[in-house]
């Protein structure tokens, strides 16, 4: 028997420094690191010591034999990975990050935002340095995209949050929420209060489309429906109504998935989730049967991951049907992402018409909206030169960061610029999201956290960092003030 890792895998690496016969892959300095959307385990090494299940965040690793239903595909995926791999490989051993020399004194450091990338760079900090850590963010609750933006039928993903909490509640971490850096608190305060300040602030601006008809009511951002989902205190009750039978989602990103998953779910397996209760009460009353993906690019680039794709074929009593207007589900390689639509039904579909009895998702490729139609309100989206009537319009195409006054930004990329997250403002840095862009799931922040930390580590060691104007009480006292 050998462990096979699973769908919830978020890349986060921490299965790898345990394992004592280094056989999980691809590790953070491989190359593949950066493109693969999970890791896989060489079941011809692996000496089933568990050391990797204890690890895991997320319940991603499990006996490969145990595996049953629609999760039994991973022990042969596991199993595919290493196909090209010479019998009796053995693998060289990896490698760990550096700490702070113990003679140099512990610094202050301040870390924005209480998301994965704030998570990371606190465990890293924690374990590689001395630092008196305070957390800062402006959401009244802790945990960014973890809290706010996974979907709430992905419980094991949301867990990540708990081994994240953990560590602000190390001793050397203190916590303060609802501060807002560039709000009710400036740069150049927080600044003159610590050794350094890593800012970890995500990505939290939708891009638009910029086509006519979108600030409608009824055409929302990706993240309006997320954050509503999920409870977002910042997103009113009635932000989604799901009076129509159609809703179109543009993009077919995970987010996009994650949206047209939560729409056309049963209500009752939602109901034992984190679920916002509104959303949950919307979804009983909902009428939306159908939701139409709209991808600009052909299938072999969709920009869905495999294992969220294969779940979502599995999802009970809807049918995934692929608009097949350019012989899309017939890719000859099986390596593609194309090949994912293998075997669903298919075939070219009138979208002026109402959608069939039953919930369906639709997969339309090559095609993008020219406008979104209505007087008061979303009625129709104007696709290929069709009107599509829906009730719901949904753009998911991707965020981008928002600038911190007094920290530099890059308008064009939408990030703060940075060399392997120091940005060109003393004792300032960057991590994650807004260090890297919009891309990436929960685990791709753990390697980034480390770059950042080992930046911090470089300039602590040269001298570089100014001893800050203040101390700790001032700093208390000044939030006490505001
Ligand atoms: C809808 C959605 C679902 C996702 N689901 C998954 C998934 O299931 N699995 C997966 O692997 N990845 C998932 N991802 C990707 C994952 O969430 C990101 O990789 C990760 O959240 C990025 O981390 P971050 O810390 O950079 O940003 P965030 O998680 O966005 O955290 C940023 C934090 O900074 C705070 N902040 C922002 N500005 C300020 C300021 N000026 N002052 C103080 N605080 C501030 C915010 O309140 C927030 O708490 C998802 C992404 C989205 C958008
Ligand atoms: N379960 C999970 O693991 C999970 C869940 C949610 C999110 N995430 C991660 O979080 C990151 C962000 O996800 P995301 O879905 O927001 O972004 P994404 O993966 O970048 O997908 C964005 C989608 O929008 C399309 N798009 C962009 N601009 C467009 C335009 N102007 N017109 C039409 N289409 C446009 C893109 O098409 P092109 O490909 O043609 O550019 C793509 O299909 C990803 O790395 C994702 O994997 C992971
Ligand atoms: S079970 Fe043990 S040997 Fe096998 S992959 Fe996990 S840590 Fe490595
Ligand atoms: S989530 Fe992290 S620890 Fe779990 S299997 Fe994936 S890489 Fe390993």
């Amino acid at each position: 028997m050998a462990y096979a890792i699973t769908q919830t895998c978020c890349n986060d690496a921490s299965c790898v420094s345990v394992c004592p016969v280094n056989c999980i892959h691809p590790t953070p300095d491989e190359p593949d690191f950066g493109t693969t959307e999970m890791l896989y385990i060489d079941p011809a090494t692996c000496i089933d010591c568990g050391a990797c299940a204890d690890a895991c965040p997320v319940d991603a690793v499990r006996p490969a034999d145990l595996l049953s239903g629609p999760e039994r595909v991973y022990s042969e995926l596991n199993r595919a990975h290493f196909a090209d791999e010479s019998p009796g490989t053995v693998w060289g051993a990896p490698r760990f990050p550096r700490s702070l020399p113990s003679a140099a004194s512990a610094p202050r450091v301040a870390v924005v935002g209480t998301g994965p990338a704030a998570g990371y760079t606190v465990q890293s900090l924690l374990r590689s340095t001395d630092a008196e850590i305070t957390v800062l963010d402006r959401a009244p609750l802790a945990g960014g995209l973890v809290r706010f933006g996974v979907a709430p039928d992905h419980p094991a993903t949301k867990r990540i949050g708990d081994t994240f909490a953990g560590a602000l509640r190390h001793p050397r971490v203190r916590v303060r929420l609802g501060v807002e850096i560039g709000g009710n608190l400036s740069h150049a305060e927080l600044a003159a209060h610590h050794h350094a300040v890593i800012y970890a602030v995500g990505a939290e601006a939708s891009k638009d489309l910029g086509i006519p008809g979108e600030s409608l009511p009824g055409s929302l951002a990706a993240t309006t429906v997320v954050r509503w989902y999920n409870g977002s205190p910042e997103v009113p009750e009635d932000a989604v109504d799901l009076a129509g039978e159609r809703a179109v989602i543009v993009g077919n990103g995970n987010v996009a998935l994650d949206i047209a998953r939560i729409l056309l779910s049963d209500p009752d397996e939602l109901s034992d989730t984190p679920i916002a209760g509104r959303a949950l009460a919307a979804l009983r009353a909902s009428k939306v049967r159908e939701v139409v993906l709209l991808g600009r690019r052909g299938p072999e680039h969709a920009a869905y991951t495999r294992s969220e794709f294969l779940a979502m074929r599995e999802l009970r009593g809807v049918t995934v049907h692929v608009d097949e207007r350019g012989g899309e589900s017939t890719a000859a390689d099986p390596d593609s992402k194309a090949a994912l639509l293998r075997g669903l039904p298919s075939g070219p579909v009138d979208l002026g018409f109402p959608p069939p009895e039953g919930k369906r998702l639709l997969l339309r490729f090559g095609s993008a909206p020219s406008a979104v139609l209505g007087e008061h309100g979303v009625r129709a989206v104007r696709v290929d030169g069709e009107d599509v009537p829906a009730g719901l319009f949904i753009r998911s195409i991707g965020c981008r960061g928002v600038p911190v006054p007094g920290v530099p930004f890059d308008a064009a990329s939408g990030v703060i610029p940075n060399e392997r997250g120091r940005v060109d403002a003393p004792g300032t840095y960057v991590v994650g999201w807004a260090k890297r862009g919009a891309h990436g799931g929960i685990g791709a922040n753990r390697g980034c956290a480390a770059e950042t930390v080992d930046t911090l580590i470089d300039d602590i060691v040269a001298g570089r960092l100014a001893e800050p104007a203040r101390g700790p009480k001032d700093f208390e006292r000044l939030l006490r003030g505001r």
